[in-house]
């Protein structure tokens, strides 16, 4: 089967394509990503030379480049993700998680073939108490999470109007190695390593729901061969925590490996202007994919959270090219031109 995973040079689309090439070394792999300020094929380090791995530099958008590109299976990771930019500018964000996804709802329903589409709790908005199952109401804040519901709506269409076999995903928050650093988690990593202030929204007591990267990557390989067309599945570790209170769990960390120095890392907080529309808590309950296909976190929170911050200390050249936006200027020199536009 050849697999088109689009987004594949992100954080977790990256993660992904190596969890497949590893586990399925029958299937290929093609990867359709337009390398925005996001996508970095750095993260695929070591794995561009496999003969079942491709790369197409292209926009889930462009309608002509899906027609021609040949596959059975899509996997849509592609999306402008972070809600802060979605909050300064919109637009980007309506064209490729809107637009985009259509684009390859349409190329799948041409095919006939599967596809799942990768998203996000974000869409149901926030919640004082209990957990969100898949058929509570969507109810996006910020216009991220609103083009994300735009385009489970149209997945929902898709199957309802055509018979289109599709599945959408609900995650929580991700964290892991690859993660793009303007996220909370490597930002606060790399902030103190650079003894730069570490920027608190508001009270910090805001809930975020987290979860491994690898284990996201294992529900949704889980999802795509086991899950029903026209199916919601929410994927989550129930491991809530406030903002602050892993914002500390990680400075902790970071004192015990530099015991030398005197000063905390603790020191660096600083609590800034909330963000607009800043959503409370995110919950959701993952009783649907542990239930009907035996998908289980696999990874603790206390160990993976120290896992991150080693990969982090260990990987100082791929953050600090990215910091320097020197990755930029290296990608687009080594492959305008040498692939599909
Ligand atoms: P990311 O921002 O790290 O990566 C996005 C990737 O998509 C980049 O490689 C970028 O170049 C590519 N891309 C953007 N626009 C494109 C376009 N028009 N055509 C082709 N490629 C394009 O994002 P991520 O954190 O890895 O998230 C991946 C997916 O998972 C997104 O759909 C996101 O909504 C969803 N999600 C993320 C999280 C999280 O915590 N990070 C949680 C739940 C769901
Ligand atoms: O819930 C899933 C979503 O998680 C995904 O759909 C998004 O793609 C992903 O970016 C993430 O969204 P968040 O807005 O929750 O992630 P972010 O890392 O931006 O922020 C996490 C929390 O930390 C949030 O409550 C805002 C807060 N925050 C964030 C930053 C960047 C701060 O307090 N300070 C910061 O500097």
């Amino acid at each position: 089967m050849k697999i088109m995973v689009t987004g594949g040079a992100g954080f977790i689309g990256s993660n992904f394509i190596r969890h497949m090439l590893t586990s399925y070394p029958e299937h290929s792999i093609l990867n359709l990503d337009n390398l925005t300020y996001a996508g970095n094929l750095e993260n695929l380090k070591g794995i561009e030379s496999l003969s079942h791995y491709t790369f197409i530099k292209g926009d889930i958008a462009d309608a002509r480049l899906l027609e021609s590109i040949e596959f059975d299976a899509i996997i849509n990771f592609a999306a402008e993700s972070h809600v802060d930019r979605s909050i300064l500018n919109a637009y980007p964000f309506l064209q490729t998680n809107v637009i985009g996804t259509q684009c390859l709802l349409e190329a799948a329903k041409k095919r006939k073939c599967r596809i799942l589409h990768v998203s996000t709790d974000e869409v149901y908005g926030s919640i004082e108490e209990g957990l969100f199952i898949e058929t509570s109401t969507v109810l996006p804040n910020s216009p991220y999470a609103a083009s994300k519901a735009s385009a489970d709506l149209l997945a929902r269409a898709y199957h309802e109007t055509y018979g289109l076999d599709v599945s959408v995903t609900r995650c929580s928050n991700n964290y892991g190695p690859y993660q793009f650093p303007e996220k909370l988690i490597p930002l606060v990593i790399l902030n103190a390593i650079e003894g730069k202030q570490i920027p608190v929204y508001g009270d910090g007591k805001n809930v975020r729901d987290w979860i491994h990267v690898s284990d996201h990557c294992k529900a949704i390989d889980l999802i795509f061969h086991k899950g029903k067309a026209g199916t919601v599945y929410n994927v989550g570790a129930r491991n809530e925590v406030q903002n602050i209170d892993i914002i500390k769990k990680i400075l902790m960390i970071m004192d015990e490996k530099k015991r030398h120095e005197k000063r905390s890392f603790t020191d660096l907080i600083a609590y800034v202007q909330d963000r607009p529309g800043h959503d409370r808590r995110y919950a959701i309950d993952p009783t649907k994919v542990e239930t009907e296909l035996g998908w289980r976190p696999e990874i603790d929170f206390d160990k993976g959270i120290s896992s991150t911050v080693e990969w982090y200390m260990e990987n100082r050249e791929w953050w600090k090219s990215i910091l320097s936006g020197e990755y930029m200027d290296y990608y687009k020199q080594q492959y305008d031109g040498r692939f599909r536009e």
